[in-house]
């Protein structure tokens, strides 16, 4: 049996229900959403995407009381990020970020930027902290945006973001999380920080199929958006202008049905199971692996060499030894998977340090178990060794 230590970049295994509920849907549901009639199916996929609405506003603190109207679905965080970046900001404005964004933030930026948008890319220091400090100084000039990661996809370090929201409050900068790597760890609650807009993808820690994910708004937020697609909704039909009532602003389309099938089930799987006592499960293989890896020789760990403050996320390369070799050696000989090289993330390589030779990721995740962390650690060992 492998050992997948690549959750950071997708979980894996998925909780049971999620598969079943996907071929359900595909089974038997598979209606349209809202392209259909009255007839039992059209209204069991229309109560499955509302429903599913609701669950996502409650789970993030979403506006008005969870008003399902302000949770747009989307493939991925990407998508989300894409749908924010682009549908607020034109050309003059200014948009502030960090340098540990993975690529889904630098790259619609670095797009805007030649569209005529300023950017501002503030250091972070050299375990991924952006310094609340330093955004109160980069905001004593004007901005209009500032989006980041609640955590890292590198090294897991966790963002102040209670006090980044503050900041952003005080100054009133829209604030846009990332919140691929948090979302199912962290709790969020996108109303009492004030957040703009809430990034979300469904396949990481929030336990769902890939091709999910979504944006909760601030509804004025919202409203000042333009949507990245326009087309069909289902809705208002004889218009041939988008609709500019939410949900059916961003989401041209017809939906992934299955997906978000899938995607219900992995929350309420979450919700029996419980944020908490799924992040504390993961603290714990988190803490054995880091341990055991900081007791390895030749082993050099990027970002914060404590648990606390991170979620179980770590970066490192192992001395005589180039990444992707270690990831080959580790998935031919002892059938551990692992992700090598740059994750999607320059410059927070940069920032720690392991650029541009990148490093080996191993990211445990709910379903692992002590042997498997124990054999992780001893193939690197032996690895170490030679
Ligand atoms: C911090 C962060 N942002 C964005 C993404 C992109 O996620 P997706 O591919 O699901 O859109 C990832 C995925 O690795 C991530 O870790």
């Amino acid at each position: 049996m492998s050992v997948y230590l690549n959750n950071a970049a997708t979980t894996w295994p998925k909780p049971e229900p999620v598969a079943r509920a996907m071929f359900d849907f595909l089974s038997s549901g598979g209606a349209n959403l809202g392209r259909g009639s009255t007839a039992g199916r059209d209204l069991k996929t229309a109560n499955l995407v509302g429903d599913l609405r609701q669950k996502v506003a409650r789970l993030f603190g979403g506006y008005e009381n969870g008003d399902p109207r302000y949770v747009t679905f989307t493939s991925g965080v990407t998508e989300a990020l894409n749908i924010v970046l682009k549908g607020y900001l034109r050309p003059g404005m200014r948009a502030v970020t960090t340098s540990m964004e993975h690529n889904s933030v630098i790259r619609p930026l670095r797009r805007l930027e030649t569209q005529g948008v300023e950017l501002t890319i503030l250091r972070c220091d050299e375990k991924g902290h952006l310094d609340p400090a330093a955004l109160r100084r980069r905001f004593q000039e004007p901005a209009d945006l500032f989006v980041l990661a609640g955590a890292s996809n590198l090294c897991g370090t966790i963002q102040d973001l209670e006090a980044i929201a503050e900041i952003c409050r005080e100054r009133k900068v829209p604030l846009v999380v990332d919140a691929a790597q948090t979302a199912g760890l962290i709790p969020h609650d996108a109303a009492s920080l004030g957040l703009a807009a809430l990034c979300f993808t469904g396949h990481k820690a929030l336990q769902g199929p890939q091709g999910t994910g979504g944006v909760v708004w601030r509804p004025d937020f919202a409203e000042k958006c333009l949507p990245l697609m326009e087309g069909g909704t289902g809705s208002r039909s004889h218009e041939e202008n988008q609709p500019e009532l939410l949900p059916d602003k961003f989401e041209a389309g017809t939906p992934n049905l299955p997906g978000l099938s899938g995607f219900s089930a992995a929350l309420d799987w979450l919700a029996t199971e419980g944020i908490d006592r799924v992040r504390r499960r993961e603290e714990v293989l988190g803490e054995r692996l880091l341990e055991g890896l900081k007791s390895l020789p030749g082993v050099r760990l990027y970002g914060s060499s404590e648990m606390e403050g991170r979620l179980p996320v770590f970066t490192l390369n192992l001395e005589g030894f180039d990444n992707n070799d270690l990831a080959r050696e580790l998935a031919q000989r002892w059938e551990i998977e692992a992700r090598p090289g740059i994750h999607c993330a320059p410059l927070a390589h940069q920032t720690l340090g392991s650029f541009p030779q990148g490093a080996l990721r191993l990211s445990p995740g709910y379903f692992n178990r002590e042997e498997e962390i124990d054999r992780c650690l001893e193939a690197i060992r032996e690895l170490a060794s030679h």
